[in-house]
């Protein structure tokens, strides 16, 4: 076990984990931001993606040992009181069915959106591809990541 200090969500969190604990755990059961969810554990699905220094990662596939000079946001750290475009696109377009897939479907979005703000439609499909939605949402996925990118521009 090693002690040490991450950055999420601006502030500094002090963790005590085995050096090659997944960052999916140490957020989900040491500092208990359960938003980041567990889906398969090996990097297939998104259903844990996290934005480590703004770029979308999967914290399943990532020590958080490796990540202790990173800036890591979560889905709860994404935006302050304010929802962020989006959010607000995903909450207008009544996007989440069972709810489980979505905020790793919101972290690679917003990610995905900071790098082309101008996407096409199958920008947005190659994007979101490696993002699994049991609930098969990815109609409403597609639509509200074209509109957030309308709300940016
Ligand atoms: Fe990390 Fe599926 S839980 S990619
Ligand atoms: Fe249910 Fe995506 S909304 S898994």
């Amino acid at each position: 076990m090693a002690s040490y200090s991450l950055k999420i969500n601006g502030k500094v969190k002090e963790v005590i984990a085995d050096d090659d604990t997944p960052l999916l755990w140490v957020l989900r059961d040491e500092l208990n931001l359960v938003g980041t969810k567990y889906g398969c554990g090996i990097g297939q699905c998104g259903a844990c993606t996290v934005h480590v220094d703004g770029v979308a990662l999967r914290s399943c596939s990532v020590t958080a040992f490796s990540l202790k000079d990173a800036e890591i946001t979560t889905i709860e750290g994404l935006a302050d009181e304010k929802l962020n475009p989006v959010q607000e696109a995903w909450k207008e377009l009544d996007v989440p069915q069972c709810g489980y897939c979505q905020a790793g479907q919101i972290m690679t979005a917003t990610s995905f959106l900071k790098q082309n703000p101008t996407p096409s439609k199958n920008d947005i499909r190659n994007a979101m591809h490696g993002n699994i939605c049991r609930c098969a949402s990815y109609n409403r996925i597609e639509k509200a990541v074209a509109l957030a990118a309308k709300k940016m521009s």
